[in-house]
């Protein structure tokens, strides 16, 4: 009987078979299958693992404490975070091609987390959040936005440069297994059933060149929508929302004066698949509040766009 903590059970059993005393490295994303090996290879081995989590600079608003408060404090995992902004920022000066910036952004991710396993010593195993559909995609050779992705948080020739050996502890496991799992280990709800979040993060969602100013506001502005998604009891309603950063200057009026600032579109989709979606058809008053908390609280936005595109023709990024 397939049942959470069966299967906890099981994975566990066999992830000390498979490595024994050995050390083991993970490269911790922030994202729910990542996280979930973490809490798992914690029960399984404790102190044998070592994760190292690559703070971009690109998270959601306040998204790397947050990843340390729950992995390192709450859930008590060896973690090294890596704050690698300004290396990010400077790497993506210039770039405003959409798949430039996603190779800039996986090449030098890759690169960061290389240095940082390359100073562990006796590590002999490579954990990954590989799950199901993973396995299935690769296997039928199918290229992709997300595979491509998915091959960059799979961190490079660094298994055969390290000669590490793999751990994929929830291969078999479909995405619903796998936020069953991550609940039942003690992973906030809140963080297990999060929208999805794409590879290259913000970077993909400031339009163009990235810069740290637009970033920081487009933190802020999607934080305000999730915030009020959540208030409002939609954010589980919807498959995927998150605000974009439009890098176009707009008119408005404050108080007597005359602003002249950034628009931030929000986005919010229906979808089973992620192949086809429709755009939510959110509440106006919904909308009318986000739009007001955006504009009132964060100086610098004047604007505030909702995305009524659907995919196809649109894809539900914008890059
Ligand atoms: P699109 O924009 O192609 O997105 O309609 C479909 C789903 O894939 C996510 N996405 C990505 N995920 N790396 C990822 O890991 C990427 O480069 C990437 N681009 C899009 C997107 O968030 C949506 O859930």
């Amino acid at each position: 009987l397939w049942t959470p903590g069966r299967i906890i059970e099981d994975s566990i059993e066999r992830v000390r078979e498979q490595v024994g005393d050995d050390h083991v490295l993970l490269g911790l994303s922030g994202g729910v299958d990542s996280s979930v090996v973490a809490a798992l290879l914690e029960k399984a081995i404790g102190d044998q693992l070592t994760c190292v989590f690559v703070d971009t600079g690109l998270l959601r608003y306040q998204e790397g404490d947050q990843v340390m408060a729950t992995m390192a404090e709450h859930m008590g995992v060896r973690v090294i975070r890596v704050n690698a902004a300004e290396r990010f920022f400077q790497a993506l000066e210039g770039v405003s091609d959409p798949e430039a910036k996603r190779k800039v952004i996986g090449r030098l991710f890759i690169e960061v987390f290389d240095e940082e396993a390359g100073k562990l010593e006796g590590v002999k195993w490579l954990a990954q959040g590989t799950i199901y559909p993973d396995v299935i995609e690769s296997a039928g050779g199918k290229t992709g936005k997300a595979h491509v992705i998915k091959s960059h948080h799979n961190v490079g020739g660094l298994p055969e440069r390290m000669n590490l050996k793999l751990v994929e502890p929830l291969r078999e496991l479909f995405k619903d297994e796998v936020r069953r799992i991550g609940v039942e280990l003690g992973l906030p709800r809140e963080m297990v059933y999060r929208h999805p979040f794409p590879g290259p993060g913000l970077g993909v969602r400031v339009l163009g060149e990235v810069k740290a100013e637009y970033v920081e506001l487009l933190q802020k502005a999607d934080a305000i929508y999730i915030e009020e998604l959540r208030r409002h009891d939609l954010y589980d309603r919807v498959s995927q929302a998150f605000a974009v950063f439009l890098p176009v200057k707009s008119v408005g009026v404050v108080g007597d004066g005359r602003a002249y600032d950034w628009v931030v579109a929000l986005r919010a989709v229906e979808t089973v698949d992620f192949m086809t979606a429709h755009w939510a058809q959110l509440p106006y008053e919904f909308l009318d509040q986000v739009s007001r908390r955006i504009i009132n609280e964060l100086r610098g936005i004047s604007r505030v766009v909702y995305d009524i595109s659907g995919k196809p023709p649109a894809t539900i990024e914008w890059e």
